[in-house]
Parts: C-alpha cells; sequence; structure tokens
C-alpha cells in the first residue's frame, strides 16, 4: 500500500522499503537524511494523513471532479487550458435568424409592437435594442455605416429597433440581418397622423406642440375632410 503512495507527498519516509527509497533517493534525500525512528505520534500523523488523503478522494469522486475553483486555480497557474479541463466549448446555436431589424414605419403601430417584443425578449432571451431616436430616419451614408457597425456589434441573437429608412448592409460588406415590419392600410395610417400631429396622444408629450408649432387652434380643430377640400397643411 505504501508502495502505491510513494511518490505522494507523505512525510512516511521511515516506512518506505528501501529499493524505493533508493529509486527516489534523488528526489527524497533531504527526507532520507531524517532519522529512522518509528514513533507513535509518526505513525498516528500517517495514517491520519493518508485517511484524510483517502476521504478527499472519495469525496472528491463522488462530487464529480475538482471544485471549480482549483480549476480555475490550476487553469491559472498551469500551462492547461480552459479547453484541457473542459473539452472544447459547445458552441452555441443560435436560432434563426439572430439578427433582425425592425424599421419601425410610423404610425404603424409599431410602439405597441415594441411593447409586445419587450414581453418576448424577456421569454425568449433575445436583445432588444431600442432606439430612442424617433425623428430622424433618413441618414447620410456616413451615419448609415455607423449604425450600421453599432447594430452588428450587438450581441446575437439581437432585435433592433428604430424609425429609420432601409439601411443596405451588404453594400458596406457587413451581414444583413434580416428585416421585420409592420405597415397599415394608408389611409388608417393617413388619418393616424393627422390626428397625432394635431393632438398627440396618451403620452401626453406634447407632441403636437412639437410637431405642429405655431398653429392656431381653429386650424388645429378642423375637420379633416375640410382640411384636405381646402388645402391646409
Ligand atoms: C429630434 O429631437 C431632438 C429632441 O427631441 C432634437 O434635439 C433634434 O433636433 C431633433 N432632430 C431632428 C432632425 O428633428
Ligand atoms: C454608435 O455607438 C456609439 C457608442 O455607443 C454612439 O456614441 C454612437 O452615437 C452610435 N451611433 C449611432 C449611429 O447610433
Ligand atoms: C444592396 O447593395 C448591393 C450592393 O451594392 C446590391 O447588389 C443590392 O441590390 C442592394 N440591396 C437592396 C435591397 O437594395
Amino acid at each position: 500500500m505504501m508502495k502505491n503512495f510513494s511518490g505522494s507527498p507523505l512525510h512516511c519516509n521511515n516506512q518506505i522499503p528501501n529499493h524505493i527509497r533508493e529509486r527516489n533517493n534523488r528526489k527524497s534525500s533531504v527526507l532520507s537524511a531524517l532519522p529512522l525512528r518509528l514513533s507513535l505520534r509518526g505513525y498516528g500523523f500517517c495514517m491520519a494523513t493518508l485517511f484524510l488523503f483517502c476521504f478527499g478522494s472519495l469525496f472528491y469522486q463522488l462530487n464529480g471532479g475538482p471544485p471549480r475553483i482549483l480549476l480555475d486555480i490550476r487553469q491559472y497557474l498551469g500551462e492547461s487550458t480552459y479547453r484541457d479541463d473542459h473539452g472544447p466549448p459547445v458552441p452555441r446555436v443560435l436560432p434563426f435568424p439572430s439578427q433582425v431589424v425592425y424599421n419601425r414605419v410610423g404610425k404603424c403601430g409599431s410602439r405597441t409592437v415594441v411593447i409586445l417584443l419587450r414581453l418576448l425578449a424577456e421569454k425568449h432571451q433575445f436583445n432588444l435594442v431600442s432606439s430612442d431616436i424617433h425623428n430622424k430616419t433618413r441618414l447620410t451614408k456616413h451615419e448609415q455605416v455607423d449604425l450600421m457597425r453599432n447594430i452588428s456589434g450587438i450581441p446575437q441573437p439581437f432585435l433592433y429597433t428604430r424609425h429609420v429608412h432601409f439601411l443596405n448592409f451588404t453594400r458596406f460588406r457587413i451581414e444583413q440581418p434580416v428585416y421585420i415590419n409592420i405597415i397599415r392600410d394608408p389611409i388608417s395610417r393617413f388619418l393616424s397622423n393627422y390626428f397625432f400631429r394635431r393632438f398627440g396622444d396618451w403620452r401626453g408629450e406634447q407632441n403636437h406642440l412639437i410637431r405642429t408649432p405655431g398653429m392656431k387652434d381653429e386650424e388645429r380643430y378642423l375637420d379633416i375632410n375640410v382640411c384636405i377640400l381646402e388645402n391646409y397643411p
């Protein structure tokens, strides 16, 4: 039994048979210089260490391997990499599509859709990035490239949404995401826009005052038919 553990750092060399000690002589020359005296205390200490070792080993195996912290220390100190200890990483299977852009068209219920998307993002674990810029849909070429770089840098799977015109990613050699959009019957959309610009909506952000500043009240409250027929702005 001791033979099996002769390589382990147990300080019991006084029990190691001579032929093993000779083999290990170079390594344990310091140890073999100790007096060959078998005290009860030394024996007890040796057995206790052995027991501890055995229990530790049993515990180690029953627990399904070394604790994570030991692996981390080993990885940190030694040459072994994460790969050696854990095998090649399991490639994360991304759903298709994993890059989605929803370039919301105004007055087509996109705010409701974004609220729904927020719930779905939590449920299905994708990144929802919703731009706060609502009043700039037409971008210069430079701004387009900037935005496309930003979008493609979002960790996948993601869904990016903004009121913005179509961006051709392929044209700039960036992987083209999947586009989604929602449009609406043009007349309904026109009506929605008409009232939105004049009266805002439930957000109460005084949108109508920003969008139609200086509009006189008699004009603001015009019937839509009159407004069109009489060519008001
Ligand atoms: C968009 O709105 C912001 C603040 O609401 C304003 O500072 C900015 O000038 C607006 N941009 C355009 C292009 O209208
Ligand atoms: C891209 O991201 C940077 C850093 O977050 C930001 O400063 C910049 O305004 C973004 N550009 C666009 C076009 O969104
Ligand atoms: C995007 O740009 C590429 C290269 O310029 C062109 O071939 C392609 O037709 C464009 N796609 C769209 C949808 O405009």
